[in-house]
């Protein structure tokens, strides 16, 4: 089975290359640097020709509330015209948990836009709902003001080894 992965230049795109390799299947990664834009369609076509699934772990470099809702609504879009010319049997998401329960950032309601459009698209497909990654959290912290106060919460963060472990899992298996 041939797989894309759109951004498989990615930190869960790296990982998610080499795990269906060892399930021996064909992971072929994709994105700007590798000559194909989800956003701008540069390089698609060609890119799913054959393929059986395609995996998005598309990333936006910003947080900027309109920026961010355009470049996933168009990327979304211009991957699942390109795989439904090409005939893709299963689109594979990966999303925020409790997206839809932060309407005040413009992040997840982009992710939540980018799940509607896959919802209604038409390829059959799966989104996968992770937590943030551990990987993320130097990251979080370094963009608030010090000091950083966590809440009392319960806060279950994942590795990206083991998001990338699922989704291979999904990716690999039936629709
Ligand atoms: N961070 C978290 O805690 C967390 C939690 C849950 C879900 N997620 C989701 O996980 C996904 C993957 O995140 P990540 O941390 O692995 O991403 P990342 O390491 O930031 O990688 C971003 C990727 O997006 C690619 N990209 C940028 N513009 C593109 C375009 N126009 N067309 C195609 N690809 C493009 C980049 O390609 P180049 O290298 O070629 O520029 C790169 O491969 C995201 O959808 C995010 O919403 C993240």
């Amino acid at each position: 089975m041939s797989i894309i992965i759109v951004s498989g230049s990615g930190l869960i795109g790296r990982k998610l290359a080499a795990l269906i390799r060892e399930r021996g299947h064909e992971a072929v990664a994709a994105s700007p640097s590798l000559g194909v834009s989800s956003l701008t369609s540069e390089g698609l076509a060609p890119a799913l020709a054959g393929a059986s699934v395609v995996v998005d772990v598309t990333n936006f470099p910003s947080w900027e509330d309109a920026a961010v809702l355009e470049f996933f609504k168009t990327s979304t879009r211009n991957l699942l015209a390109a795989e439904a010319t090409a005939g893709v049997g299963h689109h594979v998401a990966l999303s925020v948990v409790g997206a839809d329960r932060l309407p005040d950032s413009g992040y997840m309601r982009a992710k939540v836009a980018q799940e509607k459009l896959i919802e209604a698209g038409g390829v059959p497909y799966t989104v996968v709902r992770a937590t943030q990654f551990f990987e993320f959290l130097g990251g979080i912290a370094g963009s608030v003001p010090d000091p950083v106060r966590l809440p009392t919460a319960p806060m279950q963060p994942l590795a990206a080894d083991d998001v990338a472990a699922g989704l291979a899992e999904v990716a690999v298996g039936p629709r």
